[in-house]
């Protein structure tokens, strides 16, 4: 397992590594003090239960989904990343991602290094492309996945609906490996 320590934009250094079934505690801190709650939508359960992120940490399966963190030098999980795989059927060399950075962490650069890793990872087990979705509203989202070199493929409009009473247009962003992007 790795552990690469990161300079950010503002000069202080992250650590980052797989999540492990140790992170429980630091993990769910993250989500409960460290997320916008306007991001709470782009998660398809639960993130400030518990019980939900204790069976996360202690079942991982990095096969299935192979989860990353940024830890500060003082030991706090500021941002996560997950890499989702099928190991059968078409989606097989078809990986999805998740980028999910703490509040106060936004703009230093740290987003950027995840994703990157996730590349690597995604090109180390040999998948073909890789989708990120993300939310109308998440402008950041859409410009650091085009920096890291995603193309906008799909808008699917007024998809999600958020708990007012907005409603969002889903973004499908595709990063082709190793095969040139189109
Ligand atoms: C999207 C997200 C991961 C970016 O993380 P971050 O650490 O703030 O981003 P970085 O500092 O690495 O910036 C990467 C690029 O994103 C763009 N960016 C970052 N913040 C931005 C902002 N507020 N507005 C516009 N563009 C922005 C910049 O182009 C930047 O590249 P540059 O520094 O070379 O100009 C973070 O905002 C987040 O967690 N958003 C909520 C969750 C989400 O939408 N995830 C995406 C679904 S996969």
């Amino acid at each position: 397992m790795f552990k690469e320590k990161v300079k950010l934009n503002d000069g202080s250094y992250v650590y980052i590594r797989p999540l492990t079934s140790k992170d429980t505690d630091k993990l769910y801190d993250f989500f409960l003090n460290r997320i916008l709650e306007e991001d709470l939508l782009l998660f398809k359960d639960n993130v400030k239960d518990y019980f939900l992120i204790k069976d996360w940490t202690e079942n991982i399966n990095y096969k299935r989904i192979f989860p990353i963190v940024a830890e500060t030098e003082d030991g706090n999980i500021i941002g996560i990343a997950t890499l989702h795989m099928r190991e059968f059927g078409w989606e097989k060399d078809v990986g999805k991602i998740r980028v999910s950075i703490c509040k106060y962490c936004r703009g230093k650069g740290l987003g950027k290094a995840l994703v990157k890793k996730l590349i690597e990872l995604a090109k180390e087990r040999n998948l073909r492309v890789i989708i990120a979705e993300v939310l109308s509203p998440q402008e950041s989202a859409l410009n650091a996945l085009k920096k890291a070199g995603f193309k906008e493929t799909t808008v699917i409009k007024d998809l999600a609906k958020s708990y007012s009473v907005d409603t969002y247009n889903l973004h499908i962003l595709c990063l082709y490996l190793n095969e040139g992007n189109r």
